[in-house]
Protein backbone atom coordinates (compact mmCIF):
# COMPACT_ATOMS: atom_id res chain seq x y z
CA UNK A 1 0.00 0.00 0.00
CA UNK A 2 1.57 3.49 -1.33
CA UNK A 3 2.42 5.69 2.06
CA UNK A 4 0.71 9.25 1.77
CA UNK A 5 2.45 12.48 2.69
CA UNK A 6 0.40 13.92 6.06
CA UNK A 7 0.86 17.44 6.75
CA UNK A 8 -0.37 19.11 10.08
CA UNK A 9 -0.96 22.46 8.98
CA UNK A 10 -1.47 25.39 11.64
CA UNK A 11 -4.48 27.20 12.33
CA UNK A 12 -6.72 29.52 14.42
CA UNK A 13 -10.15 29.60 15.36
CA UNK A 14 -13.38 31.06 13.80
CA UNK A 15 -15.64 32.63 16.23
CA UNK A 16 -18.54 31.73 14.03
CA UNK A 17 -18.71 28.19 13.70
CA UNK A 18 -21.74 26.99 16.52
CA UNK A 19 -23.94 24.58 14.41
CA UNK A 20 -27.49 25.33 13.83
CA UNK A 21 -30.79 23.42 13.88
CA UNK A 22 -29.23 21.51 11.26
CA UNK A 23 -25.04 21.94 10.98
CA UNK A 24 -23.06 24.88 10.15
CA UNK A 25 -24.74 26.80 7.55
CA UNK A 26 -23.18 30.01 6.18
CA UNK A 27 -22.83 31.86 2.87
CA UNK A 28 -19.93 30.37 0.68
CA UNK A 29 -18.09 32.97 0.48
CA UNK A 30 -17.48 32.35 4.70
CA UNK A 31 -16.87 28.85 3.40
CA UNK A 32 -14.09 29.78 1.09
CA UNK A 33 -11.84 31.30 3.31
CA UNK A 34 -8.96 29.85 4.05
CA UNK A 35 -8.92 27.07 6.95
CA UNK A 36 -12.69 27.49 7.51
CA UNK A 37 -13.76 24.34 6.00
CA UNK A 38 -11.16 22.59 7.43
CA UNK A 39 -11.25 23.69 10.70
CA UNK A 40 -14.98 22.67 10.85
CA UNK A 41 -14.14 19.00 9.37
CA UNK A 42 -11.92 18.77 11.57
CA UNK A 43 -13.89 19.21 14.80
CA UNK A 44 -16.02 17.24 13.23
CA UNK A 45 -13.58 14.07 13.12
CA UNK A 46 -12.69 15.51 17.66
CA UNK A 47 -16.53 15.35 18.15
CA UNK A 48 -17.25 12.31 16.55
CA UNK A 49 -14.52 10.80 18.57
CA UNK A 50 -14.28 7.78 15.77
CA UNK A 51 -12.25 4.83 16.44
CA UNK A 52 -9.17 4.36 14.01
CA UNK A 53 -10.63 2.93 10.52
CA UNK A 54 -13.94 3.82 10.78
CA UNK A 55 -16.15 4.32 8.33
CA UNK A 56 -18.29 7.06 6.86
CA UNK A 57 -20.65 8.31 4.30
CA UNK A 58 -20.28 11.36 2.49
CA UNK A 59 -22.04 13.60 -0.13
CA UNK A 60 -24.16 16.72 -0.48
CA UNK A 61 -27.32 18.23 -2.38
CA UNK A 62 -24.70 19.22 -5.76
CA UNK A 63 -24.74 23.13 -4.73
CA UNK A 64 -21.74 25.57 -5.60
CA UNK A 65 -18.67 24.07 -3.80
CA UNK A 66 -19.86 20.59 -2.93
CA UNK A 67 -17.07 18.74 -5.25
CA UNK A 68 -14.41 21.13 -3.63
CA UNK A 69 -15.87 20.51 -0.35
CA UNK A 70 -15.90 16.59 -0.66
CA UNK A 71 -12.34 16.56 -2.11
CA UNK A 72 -10.93 18.27 1.18
CA UNK A 73 -12.60 16.30 3.18
CA UNK A 74 -11.39 12.80 1.85
CA UNK A 75 -8.12 13.94 2.46
CA UNK A 76 -8.72 15.34 5.82
CA UNK A 77 -10.15 11.76 6.45
CA UNK A 78 -6.92 9.91 4.74
CA UNK A 79 -5.03 11.40 7.40
CA UNK A 80 -7.00 11.30 10.26
CA UNK A 81 -7.37 7.57 10.28
CA UNK A 82 -10.64 6.75 8.74
CA UNK A 83 -10.68 3.37 7.04
CA UNK A 84 -13.55 3.91 4.58
CA UNK A 85 -15.37 6.19 2.95
CA UNK A 86 -18.95 5.76 1.08
CA UNK A 87 -19.30 8.71 -1.33
CA UNK A 88 -22.54 9.37 -3.73
CA UNK A 89 -21.28 9.51 -7.58
CA UNK A 90 -20.74 13.15 -8.51
CA UNK A 91 -20.77 13.79 -5.18
CA UNK A 92 -24.27 14.08 -4.80
CA UNK A 93 -26.45 12.07 -1.86
CA UNK A 94 -29.43 13.08 -0.52
CA UNK A 95 -30.48 13.57 3.06
CA UNK A 96 -32.49 10.56 3.27
CA UNK A 97 -30.48 8.63 0.64
CA UNK A 98 -26.86 9.09 2.99
CA UNK A 99 -28.99 8.58 6.22
CA UNK A 100 -30.29 4.97 4.59
CA UNK A 101 -26.97 4.29 3.78
CA UNK A 102 -25.00 5.22 7.07
CA UNK A 103 -27.40 2.51 8.69
CA UNK A 104 -27.30 -0.17 5.83
CA UNK A 105 -24.04 0.04 5.33
CA UNK A 106 -23.13 -0.07 9.28
CA UNK A 107 -20.97 2.84 8.75
CA UNK A 108 -19.78 5.19 11.96
CA UNK A 109 -21.39 8.69 10.92
CA UNK A 110 -21.55 10.72 7.48
CA UNK A 111 -20.59 14.18 6.56
CA UNK A 112 -23.33 16.10 4.29
CA UNK A 113 -23.06 19.10 2.59
CA UNK A 114 -25.62 21.14 2.18
CA UNK A 115 -27.71 24.47 3.13
CA UNK A 116 -30.96 22.47 2.69
CA UNK A 117 -33.42 25.14 0.62
CA UNK A 118 -31.16 27.81 1.39
CA UNK A 119 -30.67 29.07 -2.08
CA UNK A 120 -27.18 28.20 -4.12
CA UNK A 121 -24.51 29.57 -6.23
CA UNK A 122 -21.49 31.49 -5.44
CA UNK A 123 -23.69 33.67 -4.00
CA UNK A 124 -25.41 31.70 -2.53
CA UNK A 125 -25.23 29.65 1.28
CA UNK A 126 -23.70 26.44 1.74
CA UNK A 127 -23.69 24.05 4.97
CA UNK A 128 -22.03 20.72 6.46
CA UNK A 129 -24.16 18.94 8.49
CA UNK A 130 -22.93 15.62 10.28
CA UNK A 131 -24.55 12.42 11.22
CA UNK A 132 -23.94 10.08 13.78
CA UNK A 133 -24.27 5.45 13.72
CA UNK A 134 -27.52 5.80 14.06
CA UNK A 135 -27.69 7.72 10.36
CA UNK A 136 -29.54 10.82 12.32
CA UNK A 137 -28.21 14.10 12.93
CA UNK A 138 -25.43 14.39 15.50
CA UNK A 139 -27.42 14.99 18.47
CA UNK A 140 -26.95 18.24 21.00
CA UNK A 141 -23.81 17.03 23.19
CA UNK A 142 -21.89 15.74 20.16
CA UNK A 143 -22.67 19.36 18.12
CA UNK A 144 -21.62 21.29 21.09
CA UNK A 145 -18.38 19.40 21.17
CA UNK A 146 -17.91 20.30 18.26
CA UNK A 147 -18.40 23.79 18.83
CA UNK A 148 -15.77 24.04 21.83
CA UNK A 149 -13.43 22.45 19.18
CA UNK A 150 -13.82 25.42 16.74
CA UNK A 151 -13.09 27.70 19.52
CA UNK A 152 -9.75 26.68 20.59
CA UNK A 153 -8.54 25.04 16.91
CA UNK A 154 -4.66 25.39 16.60
CA UNK A 155 -4.06 22.85 13.49
CA UNK A 156 -5.77 20.04 11.63
CA UNK A 157 -4.09 17.27 9.39
CA UNK A 158 -4.98 16.52 5.86
CA UNK A 159 -3.04 14.08 3.54
CA UNK A 160 -1.43 15.35 0.17
CA UNK A 161 -3.28 13.37 -2.20
CA UNK A 162 -4.38 14.19 -5.90
CA UNK A 163 -8.13 14.88 -6.36
CA UNK A 164 -10.39 11.52 -6.19
CA UNK A 165 -12.88 10.86 -9.68
CA UNK A 166 -16.17 11.57 -8.25
CA UNK A 167 -17.80 10.63 -11.79
CA UNK A 168 -17.11 6.81 -11.94
CA UNK A 169 -18.94 4.32 -9.33
CA UNK A 170 -15.28 2.58 -8.61
CA UNK A 171 -13.17 1.92 -5.39
CA UNK A 172 -9.99 2.97 -4.55
CA UNK A 173 -7.34 3.17 -2.14
CA UNK A 174 -5.66 5.92 -0.44
CA UNK A 175 -3.13 5.04 2.30
CA UNK A 176 -5.33 2.65 4.55
CA UNK A 177 -8.47 4.18 3.54
CA UNK A 178 -10.65 2.48 1.00
CA UNK A 179 -12.87 4.98 -0.98
CA UNK A 180 -15.99 3.73 -2.40
CA UNK A 181 -17.81 5.87 -4.91
CA UNK A 182 -21.34 4.09 -5.39
CA UNK A 183 -24.92 4.35 -7.84
CA UNK A 184 -26.11 7.42 -5.50
CA UNK A 185 -30.03 5.99 -6.01
CA UNK A 186 -30.36 2.55 -6.08
CA UNK A 187 -29.72 1.53 -2.18
CA UNK A 188 -32.57 4.25 -1.81
CA UNK A 189 -34.84 3.05 -4.39
CA UNK A 190 -34.73 -0.42 -2.84
CA UNK A 191 -35.57 1.10 0.11
CA UNK A 192 -38.87 2.54 -1.32
CA UNK A 193 -39.63 -0.67 -2.71
CA UNK A 194 -40.35 -2.10 0.63
CA UNK A 195 -42.09 -0.09 2.03
CA UNK A 196 -44.40 1.12 -0.88
CA UNK A 197 -46.92 -1.04 -3.26
CA UNK A 198 -45.00 -0.37 -6.41
CA UNK A 199 -47.08 -2.75 -7.85
CA UNK A 200 -50.49 -0.70 -7.38
CA UNK A 201 -48.70 2.60 -8.07
CA UNK A 202 -47.65 1.44 -11.24
CA UNK A 203 -50.91 0.06 -12.51
CA UNK A 204 -52.24 3.58 -11.42
CA UNK A 205 -50.07 5.66 -12.74
CA UNK A 206 -50.51 4.06 -16.17
CA UNK A 207 -54.56 4.43 -15.64
CA UNK A 208 -55.66 7.43 -13.72
CA UNK A 209 -53.08 8.96 -11.99
CA UNK A 210 -50.93 11.97 -13.28
CA UNK A 211 -48.02 12.81 -11.90
CA UNK A 212 -46.19 16.43 -11.93
CA UNK A 213 -42.88 16.03 -9.63
CA UNK A 214 -40.67 19.60 -9.50
CA UNK A 215 -37.25 18.48 -8.99
CA UNK A 216 -36.32 21.90 -8.24
CA UNK A 217 -32.81 21.58 -10.11
CA UNK A 218 -31.43 20.19 -6.73
CA UNK A 219 -30.55 16.73 -5.57
CA UNK A 220 -33.66 14.80 -6.07
CA UNK A 221 -34.16 14.82 -9.82
CA UNK A 222 -32.24 11.50 -10.27
CA UNK A 223 -34.27 9.80 -7.70
CA UNK A 224 -36.98 10.85 -9.32
CA UNK A 225 -36.70 9.94 -12.67
CA UNK A 226 -35.38 6.43 -11.41
CA UNK A 227 -38.21 5.81 -9.22
CA UNK A 228 -41.22 7.44 -11.22
CA UNK A 229 -39.99 7.24 -14.73
CA UNK A 230 -37.88 4.51 -15.07
CA UNK A 231 -39.51 1.77 -12.41
CA UNK A 232 -42.91 3.12 -11.93
CA UNK A 233 -43.44 3.62 -15.26
CA UNK A 234 -45.22 7.44 -15.23
CA UNK A 235 -44.21 9.50 -18.57
CA UNK A 236 -40.99 11.08 -18.86
CA UNK A 237 -42.86 14.41 -18.47
CA UNK A 238 -43.54 13.89 -15.14
CA UNK A 239 -40.58 14.82 -13.61
CA UNK A 240 -39.04 18.60 -14.38
CA UNK A 241 -35.98 20.60 -13.67
CA UNK A 242 -34.64 16.91 -12.88
CA UNK A 243 -30.48 18.31 -13.41
CA UNK A 244 -28.89 18.73 -10.24
CA UNK A 245 -27.41 22.26 -10.99
CA UNK A 246 -24.97 24.04 -8.72
CA UNK A 247 -26.99 27.20 -8.47
CA UNK A 248 -29.81 25.27 -8.63
CA UNK A 249 -30.63 27.10 -12.59
CA UNK A 250 -31.45 30.56 -9.91
CA UNK A 251 -34.44 28.53 -8.70
CA UNK A 252 -35.36 28.87 -4.65
CA UNK A 253 -34.82 25.15 -3.99
CA UNK A 254 -37.73 25.84 -0.99
CA UNK A 255 -40.91 23.40 -1.93
CA UNK A 256 -43.25 25.67 0.12
CA UNK A 257 -46.04 27.74 -1.75
CA UNK A 258 -44.28 31.36 -1.22
CA UNK A 259 -40.89 30.06 -2.68
CA UNK A 260 -42.23 27.26 -5.79
CA UNK A 261 -45.49 29.53 -6.31
CA UNK A 262 -45.42 28.10 -9.93
CA UNK A 263 -46.82 24.67 -8.69
CA UNK A 264 -49.08 25.99 -6.74
CA UNK A 265 -50.41 28.10 -9.77
CA UNK A 266 -49.81 25.10 -11.80
CA UNK A 267 -52.09 23.36 -9.90
CA UNK A 268 -54.77 25.43 -9.88
CA UNK A 269 -55.00 25.86 -14.21
CA UNK A 270 -56.81 23.80 -16.15
CA UNK A 271 -55.40 20.37 -17.22
CA UNK A 272 -53.46 20.29 -13.70
CA UNK A 273 -51.63 16.80 -13.00
CA UNK A 274 -53.76 14.59 -10.27
CA UNK A 275 -50.49 15.16 -7.59
CA UNK A 276 -48.24 17.76 -7.61
CA UNK A 277 -45.02 17.82 -5.79
CA UNK A 278 -41.63 19.44 -5.02
CA UNK A 279 -38.42 18.83 -2.69
CA UNK A 280 -35.86 20.75 -2.02
CA UNK A 281 -32.05 21.19 -2.14
CA UNK A 282 -31.19 18.31 -0.63
CA UNK A 283 -34.75 16.19 -0.74
CA UNK A 284 -35.55 15.70 2.84
CA UNK A 285 -38.89 18.66 2.44
CA UNK A 286 -41.68 18.01 0.61
CA UNK A 287 -44.58 20.24 -0.94
CA UNK A 288 -47.78 18.29 -1.68
CA UNK A 289 -50.78 19.74 -4.02
CA UNK A 290 -53.43 18.25 -5.48
CA UNK A 291 -55.82 20.18 -8.05
CA UNK A 292 -56.73 23.25 -6.89
CA UNK A 293 -55.55 22.28 -3.89
CA UNK A 294 -52.09 22.65 -1.51
CA UNK A 295 -51.98 20.16 1.56
CA UNK A 296 -50.63 21.53 4.42
CA UNK A 297 -47.76 19.91 5.97
CA UNK A 298 -49.51 19.34 9.24
CA UNK A 299 -52.72 18.25 7.70
CA UNK A 300 -50.45 15.84 5.49
CA UNK A 301 -48.84 14.43 8.38
CA UNK A 302 -51.63 13.71 10.17
CA UNK A 303 -53.40 12.17 6.80
CA UNK A 304 -50.36 9.62 6.59
CA UNK A 305 -51.05 8.60 9.72
CA UNK A 306 -54.30 7.98 9.50
CA UNK A 307 -53.96 6.39 6.20
CA UNK A 308 -50.77 4.74 7.52
CA UNK A 309 -52.44 1.12 6.93
CA UNK A 310 -52.36 1.70 2.91
CA UNK A 311 -48.68 1.17 2.49
CA UNK A 312 -47.48 -2.57 3.15
CA UNK A 313 -44.36 -1.25 5.69
CA UNK A 314 -47.05 0.43 7.82
CA UNK A 315 -49.71 -2.51 7.61
CA UNK A 316 -49.36 -3.68 11.02
CA UNK A 317 -50.11 -0.31 12.76
CA UNK A 318 -48.06 2.37 14.22
CA UNK A 319 -46.85 2.43 17.94
CA UNK A 320 -46.81 6.43 18.24
CA UNK A 321 -46.44 10.31 16.20
CA UNK A 322 -44.65 12.92 16.75
CA UNK A 323 -44.46 16.62 15.85
CA UNK A 324 -42.00 19.84 16.13
CA UNK A 325 -43.39 22.10 18.79
CA UNK A 326 -44.55 24.49 16.34
CA UNK A 327 -45.89 22.26 14.34
CA UNK A 328 -50.24 22.50 13.47
CA UNK A 329 -51.74 20.05 16.53
CA UNK A 330 -53.57 18.15 12.90
CA UNK A 331 -51.80 14.94 14.02
CA UNK A 332 -52.43 14.96 17.92
CA UNK A 333 -56.48 15.13 16.99
CA UNK A 334 -55.55 11.79 15.04
CA UNK A 335 -53.55 10.16 17.84
CA UNK A 336 -56.32 10.96 20.06
CA UNK A 337 -59.03 8.97 17.94
CA UNK A 338 -55.87 6.06 17.47
CA UNK A 339 -55.39 6.06 20.86
CA UNK A 340 -52.01 6.14 19.85
CA UNK A 341 -48.93 8.11 21.91
CA UNK A 342 -48.44 11.96 20.48
CA UNK A 343 -44.85 13.21 21.46
CA UNK A 344 -43.56 16.94 21.15
CA UNK A 345 -40.65 17.55 19.98
CA UNK A 346 -38.53 20.61 19.71
CA UNK A 347 -37.95 22.04 16.08
CA UNK A 348 -35.26 20.23 14.22
CA UNK A 349 -35.00 16.59 13.01
CA UNK A 350 -32.75 15.22 15.29
CA UNK A 351 -34.74 15.46 18.18
CA UNK A 352 -37.03 12.42 16.54
CA UNK A 353 -34.15 9.95 16.54
CA UNK A 354 -34.29 8.78 20.08
CA UNK A 355 -38.09 8.51 19.91
CA UNK A 356 -37.42 6.45 16.18
CA UNK A 357 -34.72 4.28 17.95
CA UNK A 358 -37.09 3.30 20.99
CA UNK A 359 -39.57 2.37 18.69
CA UNK A 360 -41.82 4.95 20.06
CA UNK A 361 -42.88 6.67 17.27
CA UNK A 362 -42.99 5.87 12.97
CA UNK A 363 -44.67 8.60 11.49
CA UNK A 364 -43.17 12.55 12.48
CA UNK A 365 -43.10 15.64 10.31
CA UNK A 366 -42.40 19.63 10.93
CA UNK A 367 -44.85 22.31 9.90
CA UNK A 368 -41.67 23.42 7.41
CA UNK A 369 -42.65 20.99 4.97
CA UNK A 370 -40.51 17.63 6.32
CA UNK A 371 -42.58 14.34 6.66
CA UNK A 372 -40.74 11.34 7.47
CA UNK A 373 -40.61 7.85 9.47
CA UNK A 374 -38.40 5.24 11.09
CA UNK A 375 -37.21 3.91 7.38
CA UNK A 376 -34.31 6.54 7.96
CA UNK A 377 -33.78 8.92 10.57
CA UNK A 378 -33.80 11.82 8.26
CA UNK A 379 -36.74 13.71 6.51
CA UNK A 380 -37.39 12.12 3.30
CA UNK A 381 -39.13 14.27 0.56
CA UNK A 382 -39.57 11.42 -2.10
CA UNK A 383 -41.25 9.03 0.68
CA UNK A 384 -43.65 11.76 1.38
CA UNK A 385 -44.37 11.61 -2.07
CA UNK A 386 -44.80 7.88 -2.55
CA UNK A 387 -46.41 7.76 0.25
CA UNK A 388 -49.60 10.43 -1.24
CA UNK A 389 -49.15 8.48 -4.48
CA UNK A 390 -49.97 4.93 -2.29
CA UNK A 391 -52.53 6.67 -0.58
CA UNK A 392 -54.75 7.79 -3.89
CA UNK A 393 -54.23 4.55 -5.66
CA UNK A 394 -55.06 2.69 -2.84
CA UNK A 395 -57.95 4.84 -1.11
CA UNK A 396 -58.94 5.65 -5.25
CA UNK A 397 -59.44 9.19 -3.90
CA UNK A 398 -57.92 12.34 -5.68
CA UNK A 399 -55.87 15.02 -3.11
CA UNK A 400 -58.66 17.16 -2.26
CA UNK A 401 -61.18 14.27 -1.48
CA UNK A 402 -58.71 12.62 0.66
CA UNK A 403 -57.84 15.80 2.68
CA UNK A 404 -61.54 17.04 3.16
CA UNK A 405 -62.75 13.31 4.17
CA UNK A 406 -60.08 13.48 6.42
CA UNK A 407 -61.40 16.89 7.79
CA UNK A 408 -65.08 15.50 8.12
CA UNK A 409 -63.83 12.58 10.04
CA UNK A 410 -61.13 13.83 12.67
CA UNK A 411 -61.83 17.91 12.28
CA UNK A 412 -59.61 20.20 10.59
CA UNK A 413 -56.51 22.30 12.04
CA UNK A 414 -55.88 25.18 10.40
CA UNK A 415 -52.90 26.58 10.75
CA UNK A 416 -50.29 29.61 9.32
CA UNK A 417 -46.80 30.80 9.68
CA UNK A 418 -45.70 34.43 9.91
CA UNK A 419 -41.52 34.84 9.57
CA UNK A 420 -40.69 38.31 10.25
CA UNK A 421 -36.75 38.76 9.06
CA UNK A 422 -34.72 41.29 11.37
CA UNK A 423 -31.98 42.55 10.31
CA UNK A 424 -30.40 43.29 13.85
CA UNK A 425 -30.37 40.09 15.44
CA UNK A 426 -30.00 41.73 18.73
CA UNK A 427 -33.42 43.39 18.27
CA UNK A 428 -35.08 39.87 17.75
CA UNK A 429 -32.82 38.31 20.41
CA UNK A 430 -34.64 41.04 22.76
CA UNK A 431 -37.87 40.80 21.34
CA UNK A 432 -37.59 36.61 22.63
CA UNK A 433 -35.74 37.18 26.09
CA UNK A 434 -39.34 39.94 26.57
CA UNK A 435 -41.26 36.85 25.86
CA UNK A 436 -39.64 34.59 28.13
CA UNK A 437 -39.47 36.77 30.85
CA UNK A 438 -43.32 37.76 31.00
CA UNK A 439 -44.52 34.20 29.96
CA UNK A 440 -45.92 33.82 33.45
CA UNK A 441 -47.85 37.11 33.23
CA UNK A 442 -49.36 36.14 30.29
CA UNK A 443 -52.62 35.34 31.36
CA UNK A 444 -53.05 37.37 33.40
CA UNK A 445 -52.85 40.15 31.61
CA UNK A 446 -54.81 39.00 28.18
CA UNK A 447 -58.30 37.74 28.74
CA UNK A 448 -58.67 35.07 26.16
CA UNK A 449 -55.12 33.35 27.08
CA UNK A 450 -55.49 30.68 29.42
CA UNK A 451 -51.68 28.84 29.38
CA UNK A 452 -48.39 30.13 28.39
CA UNK A 453 -45.04 28.97 28.98
CA UNK A 454 -41.67 28.35 27.57
CA UNK A 455 -40.97 25.13 26.06
CA UNK A 456 -38.15 22.98 27.60
CA UNK A 457 -37.85 19.09 26.37
CA UNK A 458 -36.69 16.50 28.21
CA UNK A 459 -35.78 13.69 25.87
CA UNK A 460 -37.73 10.56 27.34
CA UNK A 461 -35.03 8.22 26.33
CA UNK A 462 -31.88 10.03 27.08
CA UNK A 463 -33.09 12.67 29.76
CA UNK A 464 -31.30 15.23 28.05
CA UNK A 465 -33.13 18.46 28.38
CA UNK A 466 -32.74 21.11 25.99
CA UNK A 467 -34.17 24.62 27.27
CA UNK A 468 -36.45 27.89 26.00
CA UNK A 469 -37.16 25.92 22.73
CA UNK A 470 -39.76 28.52 21.89
CA UNK A 471 -42.74 30.06 24.26
CA UNK A 472 -46.32 28.71 23.79
CA UNK A 473 -49.33 30.67 23.71
CA UNK A 474 -52.50 28.79 24.22
CA UNK A 475 -56.21 30.72 24.10
CA UNK A 476 -59.38 29.60 25.74
CA UNK A 477 -61.13 28.99 22.39
CA UNK A 478 -58.12 26.43 21.32
CA UNK A 479 -56.08 28.75 19.13
CA UNK A 480 -51.86 28.67 19.80
CA UNK A 481 -49.45 30.85 19.14
CA UNK A 482 -45.75 29.92 19.22
CA UNK A 483 -42.79 32.00 18.52
CA UNK A 484 -38.77 31.00 18.84
CA UNK A 485 -36.07 32.47 16.40
CA UNK A 486 -34.99 30.52 13.30
CA UNK A 487 -31.68 28.45 13.76
CA UNK A 488 -30.66 27.81 10.24
CA UNK A 489 -30.63 31.45 8.37
CA UNK A 490 -26.90 33.21 7.24
CA UNK A 491 -27.59 36.79 8.44
CA UNK A 492 -29.42 38.50 10.62
CA UNK A 493 -32.75 36.76 12.42
CA UNK A 494 -35.70 35.38 11.67
CA UNK A 495 -38.64 35.05 13.97
CA UNK A 496 -40.98 32.84 13.68
CA UNK A 497 -44.52 33.08 14.61
CA UNK A 498 -46.55 30.30 14.50
CA UNK A 499 -50.17 30.14 14.32
CA UNK A 500 -52.77 27.23 14.77
CA UNK A 501 -56.73 26.40 15.77
CA UNK A 502 -58.46 23.38 15.79
CA UNK A 503 -61.65 23.45 14.05
CA UNK A 504 -64.97 21.11 14.27
CA UNK A 505 -67.96 22.70 13.05
CA UNK A 506 -68.40 21.89 9.14
CA UNK A 507 -69.46 25.14 8.57
CA UNK A 508 -66.22 27.02 9.16
CA UNK A 509 -64.09 23.81 7.84
CA UNK A 510 -63.79 25.65 4.29
CA UNK A 511 -62.16 28.84 5.66
CA UNK A 512 -59.45 29.96 4.14
CA UNK A 513 -56.51 29.81 6.94
CA UNK A 514 -55.56 33.39 7.16
CA UNK A 515 -59.53 34.07 8.15
CA UNK A 516 -59.96 31.89 10.45
CA UNK A 517 -56.23 32.55 12.06
CA UNK A 518 -56.74 36.17 12.21
CA UNK A 519 -57.55 37.48 15.41
CA UNK A 520 -54.68 34.72 16.69
CA UNK A 521 -52.61 36.80 14.19
CA UNK A 522 -53.46 40.13 15.37
CA UNK A 523 -52.79 38.95 18.72
CA UNK A 524 -49.41 37.66 18.23
CA UNK A 525 -48.27 40.82 16.76
CA UNK A 526 -49.25 42.66 20.16
CA UNK A 527 -48.29 39.27 22.57
CA UNK A 528 -44.50 40.15 21.68
CA UNK A 529 -44.56 43.56 21.09
CA UNK A 530 -43.38 42.92 16.95
CA UNK A 531 -43.38 46.54 16.08
CA UNK A 532 -42.11 48.04 19.12
CA UNK A 533 -39.32 45.43 19.17
CA UNK A 534 -38.35 45.11 15.78
CA UNK A 535 -40.14 48.22 13.88
CA UNK A 536 -41.97 45.80 11.37
CA UNK A 537 -45.79 46.07 10.88
CA UNK A 538 -46.48 42.94 8.74
CA UNK A 539 -44.60 39.84 7.83
CA UNK A 540 -41.90 39.46 5.85
CA UNK A 541 -43.15 36.04 4.48
CA UNK A 542 -46.80 34.10 5.41
CA UNK A 543 -46.73 30.46 4.86
CA UNK A 544 -49.94 28.92 4.82
C1 LIG B 1 -36.01 25.25 9.75
C2 LIG B 1 -37.36 24.65 10.04
C3 LIG B 1 -37.20 23.38 10.85
C4 LIG B 1 -36.26 22.42 10.13
C5 LIG B 1 -34.96 23.12 9.78
C6 LIG B 1 -34.06 22.23 8.94
O1 LIG B 1 -35.36 25.57 10.95
O2 LIG B 1 -38.19 25.57 10.72
O3 LIG B 1 -38.46 22.80 11.05
O4 LIG B 1 -36.00 21.31 10.93
O5 LIG B 1 -35.23 24.31 9.05
O6 LIG B 1 -34.64 21.90 7.72
P1 LIG B 1 -35.36 27.04 11.61
O7 LIG B 1 -34.84 27.98 10.56
O8 LIG B 1 -36.79 27.35 11.92
O9 LIG B 1 -34.50 26.91 12.82
ZN1 LIG C 1 -33.47 20.05 3.32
Amino acid sequence: MSEIRIQEVSTSPFDDQKPGTAGLRKKVVVFQQEHYLENFVQCIFEALALDDGAVLVLGGDGRFFNREAIQIIVAMAAANGIGGLIIGQNGLLSTPAASNLIRKRKADGGILLTASHNPGGPKGDFGIKFNTSSGGQAPEHVTNACYEHSKSIRSYKIADIEPIDLSVADTTQIGDMTVEVIDSVSDYVDMMEEIFDFELIRHKLKTDIRLHFDGLNAATGPYAQRIFCEILGAPAESVTNAVPLEDFGGLHPDPNPVEASHLVEIANSEGAADLLAASDGDGDRNMILGRGMVVSPGDSLAIMAANAQVAPGYRSGIPGVARSMPTSRAVDMVATELDIPLYETPTGWKFFCNLMESGRIALCGEESFGTSSDHTREKDGLWAVLFWLNMMAALEQSVAEIVRNHWARFGRCFFQRRDYFIEDAAQANALMENLYASVDQLVARHAKVSKADAFNYTDPVDGSESLKQGVRVYFADGGRIVYRLSGTGTSGATLRVYLDKPEHTPERIDLEASAALAELAAAAADIAAIEEYAGLQAPTAIIG
